[in-house]
């Protein structure tokens, strides 16, 4: 089982009996052989669709979809989805920068995150000519008395959305599980209660906001969180003299890597709407994978095969600098040949896809039945990488980070070059 292709297929070109992965109509190959590798591809509606599809699905109720730029920071992939309609959510000055470059708007802008430094604070009111960010999403009383601070400095309120802290299971990995009181995140029901009573005078309380975690799969652990949230926002309403008016429901649904199977976009879609129409409150959302993890691959050439008694090692020119997920996460990517010809031949034997980098970790897919065929210069497909891919790729052992290329239809587009020994020092 791997991901879903939609945007990527195998096709013939024009005059080739030879099938080739193709990203929408652009061979891969042809990328490959023009830009190099490791070679980030995308695909325009790789991200469009899943987008579109959840703005539909939240169609009934006012809503804001605030893109998580630290899945794909790209400015090509923040601007297409800028021009789409979705804000940003953000966690860092650096991100604040990009969705200046981008012109996101500063009103579906959110800022998340448990260490915002007063830089940042300051960086996030001044936006847009001093219009600021749409919230300043919250997690301990010394951030809202460091932001409150700020903001008196500056002659104005901030914006706050509370982030509580519901203590639910996720049931994800341990390391994106971000909902239970043994988590660095959010407020306890208690905390929250305790400021909302004592806002600051700079601290205009707007909202509530929550995140349990990351590749989520199953709905019921998200409705026990909406259930705990609507829980407090009716409290707190008891007393608040301006009721809360938005809640942001945190990051999105998971994806299929392997065979899981994640919630329909619609059906997370309608558990929203089911929670929140007819309450008055907006919902904003920050989905990062559901948008990007499914629209791009990382594309690696073969340099090596090792045969073992046991398995093959086949060492690839892509290693866990340039997608960390296996090693960090034991993250599952499904591993697929460029050439179609290579992935139907019945001549699989157990390989792992390894890297350069000098650690065991550097592993990219282990136990993988790929054809004795692949050999040197052949190139191999990694899928789901346009979440937390290029996003989190690094320098480790001085390796340039690679290249990113935008497909949409026939056409492609550079959208970063590949870094070069002069951007190393
Ligand atoms: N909002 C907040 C406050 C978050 O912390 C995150 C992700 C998101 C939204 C977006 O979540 P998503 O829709 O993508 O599930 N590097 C890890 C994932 C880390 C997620 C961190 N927070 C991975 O590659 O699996």
């Amino acid at each position: 089982m791997t991901a879903p292709l939609d945007n990527f297929s195998y096709q013939n070109p024009k005059n080739s009996k030879k099938g080739f992965l193709h990203a929408e109509n652009v061979s891969i190959a042809k990328l490959a052989e023009k830009h190099g590798t490791p070679l980030y591809v995308y695909s325009e509606k790789g991200f469009l669709e899943p987008f579109k599809a959840l703005k539909r699905a939240l169609k009934p109720i006012p809503h804001t979809i605030c893109f998580a730029v630290k899945s794909n920071s790209n400015p090509k992939v923040l601007a297409l989805l800028k021009q789409a309609g979705a804000g940003m959510d953000l966690v860092s000055g650096g991100e604040l920068y990009l969705a200046r470059r981008v012109k996101c708007p500063g009103n579906k802008i959110v800022f998340s995150g448990v260490g915002k430094t007063e830089r940042e604070m300051k960086e996030a009111l001044a936006y847009q000519q001093g219009k600021g960010i749409f919230s300043f999403n919250v997690e301990s009383v010394e951030e809202l008395n460091l932001l409150n601070s700020v903001a008196r400095a500056k002659k104005t309120k901030a914006p706050v959305a509370l982030r509580f802290n519901p203590d639910v299971d996720a049931k994800t990995h341990p390391y994106i599980s971000t909902g239970l009181k043994k988590n660095k995140f959010g407020l306890e029901r208690s905390e929250v209660f305790e400021l909302a009573k004592n806002i600051p005078s700079n601290i205009q309380l707007k909202g509530l906001s929550i995140h349990i975690g990351s590749q989520i799969l199953d709905l019921s652990a998200l409705e026990e969180a909406f259930l705990k949230l609507k829980e407090v926002v009716a409290e707190l309403n008891r007393f608040l003299k301006t009721p809360i008016s938005f809640v942001d429901l945190g990051g999105g649904i998971g994806i299929t890597y392997k065979d899981e199977v994640p919630p329909k976009i619609e059906d997370y879609g309608a558990l929203i709407v089911k929670h929140f129409s007819g309450t008055g409150l907006r919902i904003l959302i920050e989905p990062g994978r559901t948008i990007a993890g499914n629209a791009g691959v990382l594309i690696t050439k073969t340099l090596f095969r090792k045969s073992r008694d046991e398995k093959d090692f086949l060492v690839v020119d892509a290693a866990m600098n340039d997608l960390m997920r296996p090693s960090l996460y034991q993250g599952y990517h499904a591993i697929i040949p460029v050439e179609q010809e290579l992935a139907n031949r019945g001549d699989e034997v157990n390989s792992d896809v390894v890297g350069p980098v000098c650690e065991s970790a550097d592993c990219l897919g282990a136990n993988r039945a790929l054809s004795k065929s692949i050999s040197s210069g052949d190139l191999l497909a990694i899928l789901s990488a346009g979440a937390y891919g290029f996003s989190m790729a690094g320098t480790y052992n001085s390796r340039p980070k690679p290249a990113e290329v935008m497909v949409k239809g026939s056409t492609s587009r550079l959208i970063r070059k590949r870094e070069t020994y002069q951007d190393l020092p």
